[in-house]
Formats: C-alpha cells, sequence, structure tokens
C-alpha cells in the first residue's frame, strides 16, 4: 500500500495544536489571536528529558551524554516538523557544548522573532524545572505554529541554548557569533527559564528598557487570563542577558528559584509561603515531579500568544509579503482540514518529503487507472485588483518515456457549471525538486469558486504528484 490517512494520525496532528486561523496570514497585525498550546505534549517532552538524564548518569550537564541526547532529540523533533535547523557547536571549560537553533523557514528574513531557552542542566540532577519546563514549552510551541499552517509575515526563530549553568556560555556564544548584519534583523527575543515551578510564582522579566513593549505583551495577556503577576528585575541571571547587551529588545516569564513566596503572593497565586519557589533548584530532586502544571500550562499558552502575535507583527516592511492568501490550511499541516476530495490525498507520510511541514497533498502514485483529486473553495473579492494561485509541485514517476503523456494532473477552476483548466502536469514534467507555479485568478473576482488538483494515472508505472504551500493572494 502506498500510503494511508489513519485517523489517528489526524488526531494526533489536530491535538498538538493545530489552530485553524480562518483566512490564514490574513488576518490583521492588532487581532490577538490565543493558541491553546498542550500541555499534555509538552509534559511528554519533560519525561523524555526525565529519560534523557535518567539513562545517562541523571543529569543533562555541559559535556556529557545526557546534554548531546537532549541536544539531538530537540534538533529531530524540530527536523521532523520541517524547520530549518543547525547545531551550533562550541567548546567551554567542561567539554563540548552545542546550541539547537531552529527556523521556520517563511516569513520576512529581515524581521526576525526569536525565542530561546537553555537546555542544560546543572551536573547534580536532571535539570526538570530548570530548564526542561523552557525547552519543552518552546519547543511545544514551535512545533504548535509549525502545525497550524500559518504562514508568518516575520521570520521565527527558536534557539536552545548549551552552557547556560556555565555562565551563559551558549547564548553568548551565539550572539558572538552573528554577523552585525544578522544582529540587526532581530527585532525580540523572548526568554524561557525556570516555568514549572512547583511553588510558583508569575513574573514578567523587567529589564530592558528596550524590551518594555513585549513585557507590556506578557502582563497584559496574563490579566487578561486572570493571572497576576509581578515584575522582576532577573539582571542579566538567563540568556537574554546576551541579546540584551546588544540593544536588542527582550522579554521573558520565570515561575521562581531558590527565593521565598510571601504571604501576599501566597494569597494570590496559591501554594505556601515561606518556601522557596523552587526547593530542588540545581538539586538531584529537580526531577519529573519537581513541577507544576498549572503554571506550566498558563506560561506555554503565554508563550503561544506572544509567537502567534509577533509573528505577525508589522516592522514596518509594509504588507506580509505576497499579501494575504484567502486559503486556510494552505499548507495542509491541519490535515485534510478545508480540503474536499478523495480521501487520504492530504498525507503526512513519510514516503514523499512536504515543502514544508510534514504534510501535503500527494495525488496519484498507485501505477492503477485510477483518479484522485483535492480542492477548496474560495470567494475572490469584487474590490480585488490582483488574484494569485500559487503552489509549489514535485512529481517524481517510473514512467521512463521521454516522449509519451500517461500521467497527469490537471490544475483547475470550477466556476458554477464550468471547469477551466489552467495547466497539466505530466510523467514528462518529472522534477523532485519542489518548483513554484503561478496564475493569475483576477477573471474570478466577484465570484466564488473552487481550485481544484486532479490527478489521473493509467495502468502501469506511477507517477506522484506532490503538492504542497497552495496560496489564493490578494493585495
Ligand atoms: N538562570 C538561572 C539558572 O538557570 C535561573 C533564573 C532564571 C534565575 C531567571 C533568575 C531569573 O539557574
Ligand atoms: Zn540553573
Ligand atoms: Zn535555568
Ligand atoms: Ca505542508
Amino acid at each position: 500500500m502506498r500510503r494511508s490517512l489513519s485517523a489517528a494520525a489526524l488526531g494526533v496532528a489536530l491535538a498538538a495544536g493545530a489552530l485553524v486561523v480562518p483566512g490564514s496570514s490574513s488576518f490583521a497585525s492588532t487581532q490577538v489571536v490565543d493558541p491553546d498550546i498542550s500541555v499534555t505534549n509538552t509534559k511528554a517532552h519533560l519525561d523524555q528529558f526525565q529519560t534523557i538524564a535518567t539513562n545517562n548518569g541523571g543529569n543533562r550537564y555541559t559535556g556529557r551524554a545526557g546534554y548531546k541526547a537532549s541536544a539531538d532529540w530537540v534538533k529531530a523533533k524540530l527536523d521532523a516538523a520541517g524547520y530549518t535547523t543547525t547545531l551550533q557547536q562550541f567548546s567551554t571549560s567542561a567539554g563540548t557544548s552545542y546550541n539547537v537553533i531552529a527556523e521556520w523557514p517563511f516569513g520576512d528574513a529581515n524581521h526576525v522573532v526569536m525565542t530561546g531557552s537553555h537546555l542544560d542542566s546543572v551536573s547534580s540532577g536532571p535539570g526538570i524545572n530548570d530548564n526542561g519546563t523552557g525547552s519543552a514549552g518552546n519547543l511545544e510551541v514551535a512545533l504548535a505554529y509549525a502545525a497550524s499552517g500559518q504562514t508568518p509575515r516575520n521570520r521565527l526563530r527558536f534557539g536552545f541554548w548549551g552552557a547556560e549553568e556555565l555562565g551563559l556560555l551558549g547564548s553568548k556564544y551565539y550572539v558572538n557569533n552573528l554577523p552585525a548584519a544578522e544582529r540587526d534583523k532581530i527585532e525580540l527575543y523572548l526568554n524561557f527559564d525556570m516555568i514549572g515551578s512547583p511553588n510558583p510564582g508569575y513574573f514578567v522579566y523587567n529589564d530592558n528598557p528596550a524590551g518594555n513593549e513585549a513585557r507590556d505583551a506578557l502582563t497584559t495577556y496574563f490579566t487578561s487570563k486572570n493571572i497576576q503577576t509581578e515584575y522582576i528585575d532577573v539582571q542579566g541571571r538567563s540568556d537574554h542577558a546576551a541579546f540584551r547587551s546588544l540593544g536588542i529588545a527582550t522579554a521573558g516569564t520565570f515561575t521562581g528559584a531558590e527565593g521565598t513566596k510571601t504571604s501576599a503572593q501566597a494569597a494570590k497565586w496559591g501554594g505556601t509561603a515561606g518556601q522557596a519557589y523552587d526547593r530542588c533548584y540545581h538539586q538531584s530532586c529537580d526531577n519529573i515531579n519537581n513541577l507544576n502544571l498549572t503554571a506550566l500550562d498558563r506560561n506555554i499558552d503565554a508563550i503561544g500568544h506572544m509567537i502567534w502575535n509577533y509573528a505577525q507583527k508589522d516592522y514596518g516592511s509594509g504588507p506580509p509579503p505576497g499579501g494575504s492568501n484567502l486559503l486556510v490550511n494552505p499548507g495542509f499541516e491541519s490535515g485534510a482540514v478545508n480540503w474536499t476530495g478523495t480521501s487520504g490525498v492530504v498525507t503526512n507520510s513519510s514516503s514523499k518529503p512536504a515543502h514544508a511541514g510534514t504534510w501535503k497533498a500527494w495525488l496519484q502514485g498507485n501505477g492503477n487507472t485510477s483518479t484522485e483529486n483535492t480542492g477548496q473553495s474560495v470567494a475572490i473579492p469584487a474590490a480585488a485588483t490582483a488574484a494569485t494561485l500559487s503552489f509549489w509541485i514535485r512529481i517524481d514517476t517510473a514512467e521512463t518515456t521521454s516522449s509519451t503523456v500517461y500521467d497527469t494532473l490537471k490544475v483547475q477552476v470550477v466556476d458554477g457549471g464550468t471547469t477551466t483548466t489552467l495547466a497539466t502536469y505530466s510523467n514528462l514534467n518529472k522534477n523532485t525538486t519542489y518548483t513554484e507555479k503561478t496564475f493569475n485568478l483576477l477573471a474570478y473576482k466577484g465570484k466564488t469558486v473552487t481550485v481544484k488538483f486532479l490527478g489521473a494515472e493509467d495502468s502501469s508505472l506511477q507517477t506522484s504528484f506532490v503538492v504542497d504551500d497552495t496560496a489564493v493572494t490578494v493585495p
């Protein structure tokens, strides 16, 4: 069997935090979007960090096997979701360390919104609250954004720092090795270090005058969820310090370390007054039981809120590149949501690469006489001054002919009873590098039409037409 779309696979993708934003990238930057980042998935990432520590001498410390295993695992998760990732190696007195950098390969690369967390623990324990929590949250937000099928206006980058516990070494190494032009493109850096403390406080960093807008966005978010916050001047005690020293706006949240919760704080946040926010801070008991999952859940939703909204912030570059996409779930990352046609065509099968993310529309490829289709209805505004259909396509085939068309993919527009074929691709167009195709749809302004991909194969030798990252763009 060439592929199958199991209901379970689709369910996992949706549960993984897929948030379908109608109109995708067309939503205004002022509109506040609050994705629900899965605390279940985030906890599963923490279980993985605990397992890594347990299997590697009880820690994830720089220079030890548990750190490299953590970095490799995080990188693999991000690779599988379609991120462009880098393992950045550097040396420290305790041995070799690594930063994992992941970038979502869409949006304006001149405006980068970056989120970071340190991935290393101290040598004495598994480092689950410090800083499995920030890393698991950072990772889950990155995976949920990929699954959301949105196209950001800005470039999203996620950093997982090594050797923070040795003096913020990974984040310092990263900024020191960024060319000046690349530093200037970073509009905001958000840091998350300890966000699931067992006796939690709700602290928002307040140590960067250039970061006040993001600081205020965080406090406003918590207030909207009826969670009281306090500002904390963290004095460069975590990885945002390297970015702050470059004049980059920074902000972050923190649920407390060795400090003691006051009775006033216990009154508003619950928990135990007179006790540390994290009694296991930098100790062997900072394990999988050293967590407050409510605090973790609230903080990951705050990260999601920041990423979803800052992804769309207009940093003065005008409208998002290419204007607004009228298609919903245009990169198929929410599965078949909003696409109709032959079931199983929209797939996350690993047999064919996606152009981005993991999902795509894979038409034909079975080598039998058959047809398959997928399509989406779209209303093209009467006032549109331009309307463009675009998509990326990859074609592989077992046909060997250089002259005869056997298998085809038609790109069609269905307007009521009239079907117009914009293009026909075939086994003769074999190209296993994704290429982008564009077509003018302005003739359909004021109409609701269905954009449709229709495949057909003859009785032997497969041809696979794989389509991803579709768009009907209006200015
Ligand atoms: N960076 C500290 C550590 O990893 C924790 C911390 C975070 C302290 C934020 C203060 C503020 O040990
Ligand atoms: Zn620490
Ligand atoms: Zn820390
Ligand atoms: Ca995709």
